[in-house]
């Protein structure tokens, strides 16, 4: 920005105006007047959203955090305060003080609360200027993701985030409240720690004084809620900051809050009997909502079966069918050979056209598809009843056998995916949303639903050993861990809210045996359990209550209540999708003798 600051034309004004704040407290918002203040004596202060000159008259609309009011200078009421109105210009920053009165026949606006009224100025002072803001402070702007992350504080000042952050701070009270009744203590647990192993990399912080030794910031508190619980602390909850380095999505960020709860003395049902009545109470508070409980619950294998997901949208009934028994002996060698076949049939859904249909199939690539089947039942009686590129593959006892099993009828689509279960699944649960969206299937409405008995561990072939499916300290169900680790079940849980997992949680293996079990079945070795959480190991040999909890995350959750297209619009200072803070301009260099004090030095080719 290369304009003079202050404009040269004004410098002298400004100073003039630039005085200290004097009396003006303000008496209200600028949210907030209406018709029951006329004549009302007022002082606001904020923001100038914009200045019109309109002959004798001056208006400038003043914005707080709570609206905008309608500000008039009127030279037969000041001379003063009008003549100088003229050097406002967009996000001044002024206190006004005057009177509340109607405004003049024809022109209220009912777009605004305030606007009915308007207030006429008798005096002002000028707070402070501003330079030509880089963009409108106005919701219908759109400068950019980056400039409004550099510019944050203004991107904050426009009402849609105004909004966002006052639902976030209501949701966080609501959670403050509602646990805090049911004996919920609120206790915070170190971000300088030992690393906590939730599936993503750890963030690192080299240590001053323990040269060549590093923390490493928590993935989760899990470890230490469940040394709370050790403690006899009973009932634990945190509003607690996480740090996962991690590839960046809508709904992720690198640091982000959880609502993080332990109990003891519990089982799964009583933990989401409380998430219940928590999410219950945070919708009927924030939202004014009544939510219906108990939440649906579904097992991970089925919502794997029915809708190729492990965090199902519920809120349309779309559903995939195994159909690979219908096509084993098929001629069609793609679906005779695969794996797994599944179907997507979609009512209604003739009427995608041949461009939509090549999308959807570049849109199944993105998950290791390659290609997209499909089939449409034309409800044209002129046009053959089938159209298909892969219909004349399949002989008429197959055609009539899918037809009858699918249900198919006039009007519908039907796709296929066949291969591999996991890019089945994937492409076709991602496309069911897509076409949801695109058919406009999906209701404005808040669907919860829970998900279960998740497997306790996957195998990685990367490498070449189990790992664990949440994390290492969840219970197995069941007593065949040591025998058969691969079809042992989790007492694990998601809560799933249209589509999005907002939470997740289990029982924990409080006794010293079964948490060896874990530490077997994930290939480590005593040693390696010892090293790395042998402070854990000995609490259990203490007297470990039986205990267990889950995490909801919280931007997640605010994002879904304000219906916002990013969990970095729920965030006061996010980072961008490249971890990047654009304001702050993090992560950034650090100097030769910063470096040397923490016994670090960066090799030749890490160097710029
Ligand atoms: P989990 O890893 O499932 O469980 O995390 C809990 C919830 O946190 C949210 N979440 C995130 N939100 C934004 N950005 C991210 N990078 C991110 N990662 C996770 C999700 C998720 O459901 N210690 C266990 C909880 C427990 O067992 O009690 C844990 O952290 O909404």
């Amino acid at each position: 920005m290369n304009e003079s600051f202050p404009p040269q034309d004004l410098q002298q004004e400004h100073q003039r105006f630039l005085e200290p704040l004097g009396t003006f407290a303000r008496t209200h918002s600028c949210g907030e007047l209406g018709s029951g203040d006329l004549g009302r004596e007022v002082r606001l202060c904020g923001w100038v959203q914009f200045r019109r000159d309109h002959g004798g008259l001056i208006f400038v609309d003043l914005r707080d955090r709570e609206g905008l009011t309608q500000v008039v200078f009127i030279p037969e009421v000041s001379p003063a305060a009008h003549a100088a109105a003229h050097i406002l210009r967009a996000e001044y920053v002024l206190a006004v003080e005057g009177y509340v009165r109607s405004r003049p026949e024809g022109m209220a606006n009912p777009q605004m609360p305030t606007g009915e009224i308007e207030v006429v100025a008798r005096s002002w002072k000028l707070l402070n200027i501003s330079r030509t803001p880089p963009f409108p402070v106005e919701d219908r702007a759109d400068p950019g993701e980056n400039l409004r992350m550099e510019y944050r504080y203004l991107d904050l000042r426009r009402p849609r985030m105004v909004k966002n952050l006052l639902l976030r701070h209501k949701v966080t009270q609501a959670v403050r409240r509602c646990l805090d009744e049911a004996g919920f203590l609120e206790v915070e647990t170190p971000v300088l720690t030992k690393s906590t192993p939730e599936g993503a990399r750890d963030f690192l912080v080299p240590s001053r004084l323990n040269p060549g030794e590093f923390y490493a910031l928590p993935q989760s508190p899990q470890i230490f809620t469940q040394l709370l619980m050790v403690a006899g602390l009973d009932r634990y909850f945190q509003v607690a900051r996480c740090f996962r380095d991690e590839d960046l999505r809508a709904d992720r960020q690198p640091e982000f809050t959880q609502v993080d709860i332990e109990m003891s003395f519990v089982d799964e049902n009583a933990i989401m009997s409380m998430a219940e009545g928590l999410m219950a109470r945070v919708f009927a508070d924030v939202l004014g909502r009544e939510i219906p409980r108990p939440f649906p619950r579904m097992s991970y294998a089925q919502a794997m079966a029915d809708y190729g997901l492990d965090k199902p949208d519920i809120r349309f009934d779309l559903r995939l069918m195994d159909v690979s028994g219908l096509v084993r002996d098929s001629g069609f060698r793609l679906f005779a050979s695969a794996p797994l076949v599944k179907a997507l049939r979609v009512p209604g859904g003739e009427s995608l056209t041949r461009k939509e249909i090549d999308e959807f199939t570049d849109f199944v690539k993105i998950y290791g598809a390659q290609g997209l089947a499909w089939i449409k039942i034309r409800r044209d009686p002129g046009a053959a009843e089938w159209q298909s590129p892969i219909a004349k593959f399949l002989s008429p006892e197959e055609r009539a056998r899918l037809g009858g099993d699918l249900g198919l009828e006039p009007g519908d689509i039907v796709f296929f995916q066949a291969g591999e279960p996991g890019v089945v699944n994937a492409a076709l649960g991602n496309l069911r949303l897509r076409l949801a969206d695109r058919l406009n299937l999906i209701p404005d409405s808040f669907a919860f639903l829970w998900v279960t008995d998740f497997p306790l561990l996957e195998y990685s072939e990367e490498e070449k050993r189990f790992v664990a499916a949440h994390h290492p300290f969840t219970s197995p169900q069941g007593d065949g861990l040591e025998k058969n680790p691969a079809d042992t079940l989790a007492r694990a849980y998601d809560l799933v809210l249209n589509g999005n997992e907002v939470g997740g949680g289990s029982l924990r293996n409080h006794t010293l045996r079964l948490q060896e079990q874990m530490f077997s079945a994930l290939g480590f070795s005593r040693e390696e359990a010892e090293a790395r959480f042998g402070f854990l190991l000995r609490a259990l040999e203490l007297g470990a209550p039986p205990h267990g909890g889950i995490a909801f995350g919280l931007d997640r959750l605010v994002m879904l209540l304000a219906e916002a297209p990013s969990i970095r619009d729920v965030i006061a200072f996010p980072k961008t999708q490249k971890g990047l803070c654009l304001l702050a301009g993090a992560p950034a260099e650090v100097s030769g003798s910063q470096l040397r004090e923490l016994g670090l030095r960066l090799r030749e080719k890490d160097k710029v």
